[in-house]
């Protein structure tokens, strides 16, 4: 008890408080998320996501080599394509963006873990993320276009196929494929709770991949949520997802601590578009530190149990810990 007992004695330099963190962030466990657009030489920058762009391919990979020498651990790559149909068949076009941007990093930077974002919805013309019977979207025929696209990023190359549709058995029908087309050791990261967030808000605009009718209510899940999102985890898992994701990431801490407790496969969590952008848009006004408030979502993050942070500021906050 006071005054033997003085909580303060640890607080006392710098040096002391970086001693006896309870939490490290290292930038390995840093993914950053792109846009990949058709063309050469584009850089378009994304109004509802201040400071990203959408990118072609020769544009990305110096953007790749500056998040790699920072010791950016990954990227997750999300495609915009050149025209839209309403099965998405887009999404499985092996000279689509994603696919030449998985094989121009992989000959082109070493040491980057490379994710493929496995979704429809940049694909379809009405922006939902599967196939559509009437105005719902079509679970089970959604399945094969999905083990369709992954593949194709397999064969061109990604380490990792993280599918965000949240159709129900899609890890199941993504692993037949790949061990199918031998494929069989590559991960894959499921996003397993994923809830209808408005926190995807900027990421819409970003992608071009919103709804043109409705919402994602039906598939993805309910935030007032989290024994559920246990649920969805050991589905996933049982199909044989190799680490299993928790997104948004900051107002979802305690699924993320939820789901590290229960499972010991890799816990990812995703910082998304609107966390970004509220951090950046109060930054902007001068209403908060930006760079502190960085460093510490991705702390909480971390603390809460996730391994794995997919975050807009990877690059950045590599640089910040490096202190350049
Ligand atoms: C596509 C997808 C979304 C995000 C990642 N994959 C948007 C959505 O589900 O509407 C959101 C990422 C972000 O907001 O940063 N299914
Ligand atoms: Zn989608």
């Amino acid at each position: 008890m006071y005054p033997d007992s003085r909580s303060r004695r640890l607080r006392r330099t710098e040096a002391l408080r970086r001693q006896v963190a309870e939490t490290r962030l290292h930038p390995a466990s840093f993914v950053l998320p792109r846009f990949v657009v058709p063309g050469r030489g584009v850089a378009k920058p994304i109004g509802s996501m201040p400071g990203q762009s959408q990118l072609s391919v020769d544009e990305l990979l110096p953007v790749v080599k500056e998040a790699a020498s920072a010791g950016v651990g990954g990227v997750m790559l999300f495609g915009i394509p050149e025209t839209k149909d309403e099965s998405g068949s887009a999404a499985w076009d092996p000279t689509g963006p994603v696919p030449e941007a998985i094989r121009a990093i992989k000959a082109q930077v070493e040491d980057m873990v490379v994710w493929a974002d496995v979704c429809l919805c940049e694909y379809t013309s009405h922006g939902h993320c599967g196939v559509l019977d009437g105005e719902t979207v079509d679970n089970d025929r959604t399945l094969p276009l999905l083990a369709r696209a992954s593949q194709v990023y397999a064969d061109a190359g990604a380490d990792v196929i993280a599918p965000s549709d949240m159709m129900d058995g899609r890890v199941a029908a993504i692993r037949d494929e790949l061990d199918e087309g031998g494929h069989a050791e590559l991960a894959i990261c499921a996003y397993s709770a994923k809830y209808a967030s408005a926190y995807y808000g900027p990421f819409r605009e970003a992608a071009e991949s919103a709804p043109a009718f409705g919402d994602r209510r039906t598939h993805q899940m309910d935030p007032p949520n989290v024994r559920e999102a246990l649920v969805e985890v050991s589905l996933d898992l049982a199909e044989g997802a190799d680490m299993v994701m928790v997104k948004p990431a900051g107002p979802y801490l305690d699924v993320i601590s939820a789901v590290r407790s229960r499972v010991d496969v890799p816990v990812v969590a995703y910082q998304v578009s609107g966390e970004y952008s509220m951090i950046e848009a109060a930054a902007a006004n001068g209403w908060v530190d930006g760079e502190r408030v960085m460093m510490e979502s991705l702390t909480a993050i971390a603390r809460a149990g996730a391994g794995v942070t997919l975050t807009y500021f990877a690059t950045r906050a590599a640089r910040s810990l490096a202190g350049v």
